[in-house]
């Protein structure tokens, strides 16, 4: 019973030849486990199952064939009626794959820069076999569609990321009757203002944005800064002058044996699966990690119908040979469960301000990468400025904060060429 809130008129979906039932427009990866099916793929080097992990498009574990073409991350996919979909890198079957022996036979030691290397015929032969065996899919059934011509826009400034910080900006800029343009990856705003599972966050409230749009590069062409947005299957080269990104971050996989299990999930997924899609992955949901969003999240579990356990417990290891049944942690030993999910801070997006001219720094204390930004968040880079979780693990409360002395810093005419 993963789906808790009914689909009014589903469609019909195909998975390695079985029909399965989803909504039309919710993300492949949401439907195939509304459908209680947690394994996607093999890995292509152990042929270890693999499942989705964070639903952002971060993490490459949701990976499938869909409609004839490989790796196409499902969670950034939406369902089409009549989809066919098909999992990856397995023999003969994904649930009994053969090759999953690699695993066994090379557990503790395995370079295939060194294995065979120097005895040329033998060398010749393990070639071969490793390329039939390995590698993510099989080639697209059919050529790539003709691109269509980039559309060129031209904009004052331009915030990137409608989440706490990129909409309070927004909010900010239109109080001060600044134009803007907002760009949104997902289908609304709000970022994890409805998919989150923090206490005490912020209502959502609404700005005018261009969702669905994401943005995929930042270039610079004879000095003029650009970005690469991807905006209903067509590419637009975005000019500006100003730049305010509010992107946020990836959720970080701590490190424990078996982690890469399906069933293993960002707290953010599951929240989103609950908050967004009305889908519980599993009845029983061990909610580990950072102890007040594993609180939250165990509130959500619990009101869409589940069992929370281990709430707020260091993890220790993941139990299961096809999938999670089961969790040690400390304190609280072995507990059976389904899927388990890590709470804790993202890591920051900071990849697009990087290509900016940001500095990017280790923040020893915050135990991850965050971009360097004065009190308003102006970047080395005059013309760029950052807000919210791109700058380090905070609150939505406090992302909105920064996206609003953003834009007061904008509005007032700091980082005009
Ligand atoms: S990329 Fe799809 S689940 Fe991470």
């Amino acid at each position: 019973m993963p789906r808790f809130i009914p689909v009014d008129s589903p469609v019909t979906i195909e998975l390695d030849g079985d029909q399965l039932q989803a909504r039309e427009g919710e993300p492949v990866a949401c439907a195939v486990l509304a459908n209680d099916q947690l394994i996607f793929s093999r890995s292509p080097k152990y042929h270890r199952p693999r499942g989705p992990f964070c639903l952002t498009g971060a993490c490459a574990q949701c990976l499938m064939r869909v409609d004839g073409i490989p790796n196409v991350p499902t969670c950034r996919t939406a369902v089409k009626p009549g989809m066919r979909l098909e999992r990856q890198n397995a023999m003969p079957d994904v649930r009994i794959d053969l090759l999953r022996a690699n695993d066994f036979v090379f557990r503790d030691w395995f370079n295939h820069h060194e294995f065979m290397a120097g005895w040329p015929i033998a060398e010749q032969v393990m070639l071969k076999i490793a390329r039939q065996l390995s590698g993510l899919g099989v080639l697209p059934e059919r050529p790539a569609e003709a691109r269509q011509p980039a559309i060129i826009e031209e904009h004052e400034l331009v915030v990137v990321g409608g989440g706490a910080a990129g909409l309070a900006a927004a909010r900010q800029l239109s109080n001060r009757g600044v134009s803007y343009v907002l760009f949104e990856r997902e289908a609304q705003v709000g970022g994890r203002l409805i998919t989150g599972a923090e206490a005490g966050q912020p209502a959502p409230w609404n700005a005018p944005a261009r969702v669905g749009a994401e943005v995929v590069g930042l270039f610079a062409d004879d000095g003029k800064a650009f970005l690469a947005v991807i905006e209903g299957q067509r590419l637009h080269l975005v000019f500006y002058k100003r730049l305010l990104l509010t992107v946020g971050g990836h959720p970080m996989l701590p490190t424990f044996p078996n982690n890469d299990l399906p069933g293993v999930m960002s707290g953010r997924a599951v929240s989103t699966l609950i908050r967004r899609h009305g889908v519980l992955p599993g009845k029983t949901i061990a909610c580990v990690g950072e102890l007040s969003e594993a609180r939250s999240l165990a509130e959500l579990v619990k009101g869409a119908g589940g069992t929370a356990v281990a709430v707020g417990a260091e993890i220790e290891r993941a139990h299961g040979l096809r999938a999670v049944n089961a969790v040690t942690v400390k304190p609280g030993g072995k507990i059976a469960c389904e899927v388990i999910a890590t709470c804790g801070p993202l890591s920051p997006a900071f990849e697009l301000a990087k290509c900016g001219g940001a500095e990017v720094v280790w923040n020893a204390q915050a135990r991850c990468f965050v971009v360097q930004a004065d009190a308003r968040g102006q970047t080395v880079n005059p013309t760029l400025f950052v807000a919210g979780e791109v700058r380090g693990p905070m609150s939505s409360s406090a992302a909105a904060e920064q996206g609003l002395a953003a834009a007061d810093a904008l509005a007032g005419g700091a980082g005009a060429p």
